[in-house]
């Protein structure tokens, strides 16, 4: 069965058909200290583009920037909305069927986690090799889309970031994702229960987006930005500014892998 997206490049604001990204990028919280190293040729706020969700949370600013990365075009949705604002999986996924309508065929999801397992460090990045869903939705409810989930993050495109990763000397740990509702951060026995689950990282976002993006014949690739220890790893209690803040500085890390790591793919 057809996954179904209600855009179409046609119907599309003028400046996005002129763009023809083969890449798409998907910022998380705090990651916007990325787009400041490529070199943007249009932005569009999310309230321009019909069809589109408006988030409000701090952090999220809301614009699809149109940019070049080397010789690479690519389309950054800068801010994304989330189930815990009260929106629908559907909406969640909306910027994701936009880039499938715009010629996107590959998909960078980016996020801000909580580290769950014991090895990382603060600041460091994580390439996602497989997720566990456990917001108890899915963007591809409504039809009997029995679809596939062996393979949802690409071996192949980790692999090529793994070994730029290793080239330019950035840490890259490997490991599940687990995405949760929110918006409340998890308790201590919540966190003991995905170790034991097999999670690495906690956060609440790029789940659904991966399952919409595979559904639409993407090839996905996705990096956890390890900003703060999961509820009861470590002294005290989570707060989102210190989420943002780490998030910031690692920002410009990962434009340097992905910059080197496009270079590579074009
Ligand atoms: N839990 C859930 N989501 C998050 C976290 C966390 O610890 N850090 C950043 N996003």
């Amino acid at each position: 069965m057809r996954c179904p997206n209600e855009f179409r490049r046609e119907t599309l604001p003028a400046a996005l058909q002129n763009h023809r990204p083969e890449w798409g990028i998907v910022l998380g919280s705090g990651l916007a200290g990325f787009v400041d190293r490529v070199g943007i040729v249009d932005a569009l706020p999310y309230e321009s583009i019909p069809g589109l969700p408006v988030s409000r949370v701090p952090g999220h600013a809301g614009r699809l920037v149109l940019a070049k990365i080397g010789a690479v075009d690519v389309v950054i949705a800068q801010g994304r909305v989330h189930l815990y604002e009260g929106r629908t999986a559907p909406e969640v996924c909306a910027q994701v069927r936009l880039m499938a309508a715009l010629g996107v065929r590959r998909l960078v999801l980016t996020n801000a986690a909580g580290a769950i397992n014991p090895a990382f460090v603060l600041g460091e990045w994580m390439a996602i090799t497989d997720q566990l869903n456990l917001t108890g939705t899915s963007p591809l409810l409504g039809g009997a889309h029995f679809f596939d989930m062996t393979e949802v993050y690409s071996a192949r495109l980790r692999q090529h970031f793994a070994a730029v990763a290793a080239r330019q000397r950035v840490t890259l740990h490997e490991g599940v994702y687990a995405g949760l509702l929110g918006p409340q951060y998890e308790t201590p026995a919540e966190v003991r229960m995905l170790r034991a689950v097999g999670a690495d990282v906690v956060g609440m976002s790029t789940v659904l987006e991966a399952i919409q993006a595979r559904a639409l014949g993407m090839e996905v690739a996705g990096f956890s930005c390890v900003t703060n220890w999961a509820a009861g790893l470590a002294a005290g209690a989570l707060a989102h500014e210190e989420v943002l803040a780490t998030g910031l500085k690692a920002g410009a890390q990962l434009g340097g892998l992905l910059e080197a790591a496009f270079a590579g793919e074009a």
